[in-house]
């Protein structure tokens, strides 16, 4: 990645939302040698960006909007008029946060259809990115055909998002495939020309298999990380190890190591959201997804449980240091969107704990989360453990794999560590005089 490759033929896009997927998404298609815009309607959010300053970490990222940028081939506007009358193609990335009763939210998309129909004075393909409810294509196609001043011809198409936070350009640029969903050959084209450099396989369906497959895929890779957080509760029960569980069970094809890691659960900005989303679309369609709210059951649970057998160690809580290593949802990104860490805490300090945290690039968000409660921030993760009673990791961020225990030994209070992620060896660590908590070993 961040090389440039060949393209047959250089289009004129516009991405609309320059959140994680659209900034993503744009800055990639630029490198590609597309010509890009970055459309956004926070103002402050384009001024930041044409000022080259990224509004979170994602790696690598940086370094592609500015070489980018400084081509000429990106550029950044909060006008959606002028990019969109300007393209050929218009990618929609805006955000589709879940309701309160679990239904996707989906005015800004509505929005974004009726401006684009406004603006339509020639033929465009109009890519749906951000994750929607199967059938939603239908309704931008209804909407711009409701609203469009002339009668300009257009296209409608879904190209679902797979790219995971703190990997997601190179997820770009080596995806395990391509989704599209299309109703013509000329759209089919388009986008199989603007993927050309990509090396890999593109599946091209109908609007609604492709909306199913990105609500499908997450929906399992959910379920995949619950279901081994159910066995980790059997084997925390008989003293079985879960690691070797899921090495075992891994090696056989047919299931697959990747997300099999026990843990305290999943987060972040997609899988809760998908989770509710497609909960609530199978039963507005009349099908009970019962097997997903278990599965969202389990998550929710597996955060609580890790806090008791904290308890189970230190009896009281109120007054115990309580040091959090890991705040982000996962490594790699200072996101903490619906992170295990947020749940932790609360209970900790709902139980009057003293609690200290650090994370190596998530102390920002969090003093916007944790906000006016009672939580500390350290700056590193020695002076995090002093004096602590738990070590209490969270996010298995690379920084923390090569800790001195030795030194966190003499520094802390009682040498207890919570491995909320089984990123260490419980004899290892006994070695040293630690009391060690994994999940599920
Ligand atoms: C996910 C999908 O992977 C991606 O394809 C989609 O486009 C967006 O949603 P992301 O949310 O960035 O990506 O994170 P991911 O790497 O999938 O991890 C999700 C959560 O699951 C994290 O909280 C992670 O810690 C947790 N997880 C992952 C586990 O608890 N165990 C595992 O084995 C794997």
């Amino acid at each position: 990645m961040g090389q440039e490759k060949r393209i047959k033929k250089s289009y004129k896009i516009c991405v609309i939302g320059c959140g994680h997927v659209g900034l993503v998404t744009a800055a990639c298609l630029s490198e590609l040698g597309h010509k890009v815009f970055g459309v956004d309607s926070d103002k402050e959010k384009i001024k930041n960006l044409n000022r080259l300053k990224i509004p979170f970490y994602e790696p690598q990222l940086e370094e592609l909007v500015k070489k980018n940028f400084k081509k000429g081939r990106l550029k950044f506007t909060a006008s959606i008029s002028g990019a969109v009358k300007d393209s050929e193609v218009i990618f929609i990335a805006v955000g589709t946060p879940s309701n309160p009763d679990g239904s996707p939210d989906l005015t800004a998309i509505e929005k974004v259809s009726c401006q684009i129909a406004y603006n339509l004075n020639s033929y465009k393909l109009i890519v749906e990115k951000s994750t929607v409810p199967v059938q939603t294509g239908i309704k931008v196609k209804e909407t711009i055909l409701r609203f469009r001043k002339n009668k300009a011809f257009f296209d409608v198409a879904s190209n679902p998002e797979f790219l995971r936070e703190g990997s997601a350009v190179y997820d770009f640029f080596y995806p395990s495939r391509i989704v599209i969903g299309v109703e013509s050959k000329k759209a089919e084209k388009i986008l199989k020309e603007i993927y050309a450099p990509l090396k890999t396989k593109i599946i091209v369906t109908d609007i609604n298999t492709a909306e199913i497959i990105k609500h499908a895929s997450n929906s399992f890779l959910a379920t995949k990380i619950s279901f081994i957080n159910a066995i980790s509760r059997i084997c925390d029960l008989t003293g079985a190890d879960v690691k070797k569980v899921s090495e075992a069970m891994g090696l056989d094809p047919r299931i697959g190591k990747d997300f099999l890691n026990a843990g305290v659960g999943w987060g972040g900005s997609c899988f809760p959201k998908d989770l509710e989303a497609f909960i609530y679309i199978a039963k507005k369609l009349g099908y009970d997804f019962n097997l997903l709210k278990e599965v969202k059951r389990i998550n929710q649970e597996q955060r609580i449980y890790f806090v008791e057998k904290i308890k189970e160690h230190l009896w009281i809580l109120k007054d115990k240091k309580i040091s959090i290593l890991g705040l982000s949802f996962k490594p790699n990104t200072d996101d903490l969107r619906e992170a295990p860490s947020i749940e932790i805490i609360n209970y900790l300090l709902e139980e009057k704990a003293k609690v200290v945290a650090y994370d190596p690039q998530a102390i920002g968000e969090a003093k916007k989360v944790f906000k006016g409660k009672k939580i500390k921030f350290a700056q590193n993760i020695y002076e995090a453990a002093k004096s602590s009673d738990c070590l209490c990791f969270l996010t298995e961020w690379d920084e923390f794999k090569n800790i001195d225990f030795k030194k966190i030994r003499k520094l802390m209070h009682l040498p207890l560590i919570a491995d909320g992620r089984n990123m260490f060896e419980r004899k290892d660590l006994e070695k040293l005089g630690f009391i060690y908590i994994g999940v599920g070993r």
